[in-house]
């Protein structure tokens, strides 16, 4: 028999206690200890007829030089945007974790994307928190074609382990672990046992099947996946899917990728029929107005450059100390970026409110932008338009400096695709030597702010 023992786990960081406590010691967390049954397994030992006793004495490792390559074809997802996240597709018999907000589309995407890859592969659809008619119906909204789909409606985990077993599927869509229940463990579906448990016993099975195994995990309260550290540690692919749910755009990143580059970024759009790929996104991204405080920057998402708006005004303050907000920027950086403004070019922004945003509700975290965000204030407090048609790029350093960024060819050149006539960025360091000639585009390099900001606005600073 089983035997089995008692212990509290916090479903915030994964803390074991032997006791209850209203707050986890760890993660400093209230109520989030649970008491959970686990069964002891029997503990294995080393006989003397084990295989591994058998080896004693003999090398196991092998010279890295040695050891036979084994090239990887990947699966395509039917969407360009998904492979490209994914590092140019799924890897057989790899697990990826797609988290996200409820009501972001997970499922959405999932289903289309299973229906895309049925067309040449057998796929099955695993929904443990729909009725199989519930995925029909969605997939009838799709107007999708028939396909080799198969959907299976199941939250316990023994019959699922058993349907990819005798299915052997080259792609399975568990939707979502935290639905899933393993009856071997006296805990409730969605808590860390029974979510660790679960993706175990799923890793297991695509390892030694080579199934590809695609696993939607909900997202808490805080944006972390549920289930916290355990899953991502066990899946080789962790994707995160977001977006604002009242604008229709979607992003799709990796956060984690085994088998290829993260902050990769996919762009789709939700519309009535469902998630459409977005191949232009720069596009999505700009306001297209002409109006003072808006200045364009070129933010580079992975290898991704994206033309992005960026929204500034600037107004006298009625409140005792000025009011500063920030839209899709850290309020660390407008602060810094601000001071830097009224110690290098003598403004006075400090009698002024300043709110700041990215056009289209994306995330700029990058120095890249801090140019344009100098722009966008700027031509709000002097009311002066920059002219249309002008990129600016560039980090500003503490002393009013430019310095360098990353990826500066592959910016210019989609500043050069999408129409834009001039870039200013920052001079030339031996790290960076970018070519007048390479591009189609008027290319002004400066050193500071006032600099650039001269040049841009065409004012004396
Ligand atoms: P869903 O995939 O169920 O989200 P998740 O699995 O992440 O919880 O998507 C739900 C939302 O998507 C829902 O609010 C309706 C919207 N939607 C569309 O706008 N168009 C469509 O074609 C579909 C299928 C869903
Ligand atoms: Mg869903």
């Amino acid at each position: 028999m089983k035997r089995t023992s008692t212990i509290f786990i916090c479903q915030n960081c994964g803390a074991k206690t032997s006791q209850f406590f209203g707050k986890c010691s760890s993660c400093e967390a209230w109520n989030s200890i649970i008491e959970e049954k686990i069964f002891a397994s029997e503990s294995k030992k080393i006989t003397k007829n084990s295989p591994r006793s058998q080896q004693k004495g003999k090398y196991r490792s092998e010279l890295i030089s040695s050891i036979q390559e084994n090239p990887i074809t990947r699966l395509s997802s039917g969407y360009m945007e998904f492979d490209r996240v994914l590092g140019g597709g799924l890897v057989p018999g790899s697990l990826v974790l797609i988290g996200g907000d409820p009501g972001i589309g997970k499922s959405t995407l999932l289903l289309q994307a299973a229906n895309q890859i049925a067309q040449q592969h057998s796929v099955i659809y695993m929904t443990a928190e729909e009725s199989a008619s519930q995925v029909q119906m969605r997939w009838n909204r799709l107007k999708k074609t028939d396909s080799n789909l198969h959907i299976l409606s199941e939250t316990d985990l023994e019959i699922i382990i058993e349907e990819l077993e005798k299915f052997r599927p080259s792609v399975a869509i568990i939707d979502s672990i935290q639905a899933l229940q393993d009856h071997t463990i006296c805990s409730t579906p969605g808590s860390i046992t029974q979510v660790r448990e679960c993706a175990a016993a799923l890793q297991q099975i695509a390892k030694s099947k080579n199934i590809t195994l695609l696993i939607v995990g909900h997202v808490t309260k805080e944006g972390m996946l549920a289930g916290p550290k355990v899953l991502e540690h066990l899946v080789d692919t962790v994707l995160t899917f977001e977006g604002d749910r009242f604008a229709s755009h979607r992003l799709l990143r990796a956060v984690k990728n085994r088998f290829g580059a993260t902050n990769e970024l996919g762009v789709f759009e939700m519309q009535g029929e469902g998630l459409v790929e977005v191949s232009n996104p720069s596009e999505l991204f700009l306001s297209d107005e002409n109006a003072t405080g808006v200045a364009t920057i070129v933010a580079c998402e992975g290898t991704r450059p994206l033309a992005i708006d960026i929204q500034a005004l600037i107004n006298q303050t009625t409140y005792a100390s000025p009011k500063r907000t920030a839209t899709g920027i850290e309020g660390n950086r407008l602060h810094q970026i601000l001071a830097v403004i009224e110690k290098h070019m003598q403004l006075a922004l400090s009698r002024f409110d300043c709110y700041l945003a990215v056009a289209g509700g994306l995330e700029v975290d990058e120095p890249a932008a801090d140019l344009g965000i100098a722009a966008a204030v700027i031509s709000s407090y002097k009311n002066v338009q920059l002219p249309p048609g002008t990129i600016l790029i560039g980090e500003i350093g503490l002393g009013g400096q430019l310095r360098s960024v990353g990826q500066l060819s592959i910016r210019l050149k989609e500043a050069e695709r999408l129409g834009f006539e001039r870039a200013v960025i920052p001079g030339k360091t031996p790290k960076n030597q970018i070519s007048q000639k390479e591009f189609n585009l008027e290319i002004i390099e400066a050193s500071t702010i006032s600099e650039a900001l001269s040049f841009a606005l065409g004012l004396n600073f």
